[in-house]
């Protein structure tokens, strides 16, 4: 985790049998799906009516994840633009078999646009202005 990484993950998840691929493991599809909306929430916090995803960038899982396994999703903002927010999503998985054990699993870079009802982008608010 960085420095600024929430010491609560947006995101908690137990791993169920219906969320393999073919080898028995956690299908890697599972894991982008969470990161996205663990993203879509902490970019949610900026004012804008919606939020959409522009860009994942490279994603590369280090450790398998296993049913059973308790997986969390650490949000961090890393930048604000005009209309886009950055967000670093941290993926670790708690071991089913080994109690206490913790894995880091990946990380990924995932750029959300604010956007109004009508799907057309939209300044985001900062911290500390109206
Ligand atoms: C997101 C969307 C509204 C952006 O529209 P656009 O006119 O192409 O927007 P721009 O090129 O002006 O980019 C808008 C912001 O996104 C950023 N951005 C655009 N493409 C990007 C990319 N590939 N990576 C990182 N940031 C990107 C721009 O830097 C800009 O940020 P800023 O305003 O903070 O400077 C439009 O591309 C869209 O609707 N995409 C589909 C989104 C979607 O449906 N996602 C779910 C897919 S299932």
């Amino acid at each position: 985790m960085t420095s600024s990484t929430p010491a609560m993950p947006a995101i908690r998840v137990a791993m169920m049998p219906k969320d393999t691929n073919a080898h028995g493991t956690i299908f890697g599809g599972v894991i982008l799906s969470y990161i996205d909306q663990a993203g879509a929430i902490a970019a949610r916090a900026f004012g804008a009516p919606k939020v959409v995803t522009v860009s994942m960038k490279e994603v590369q899982f280090r450790q398998p994840v296993y049913v059973g396994d308790i997986v969390s999703f650490y949000t961090d903002v890393t930048r604000l633009g005009t209309t886009s927010i950055t967000v670093k999503v941290i993926v670790q998985a708690e071991r089913y078999r080994e109690p206490g054990s913790s894995v880091l699993v990946t990380d990924a870079e995932v750029v959300y646009v604010g956007v109004d009802e009508q799907f057309n982008k939209v300044p985001i608010r900062r911290p500390g202005t109206a």
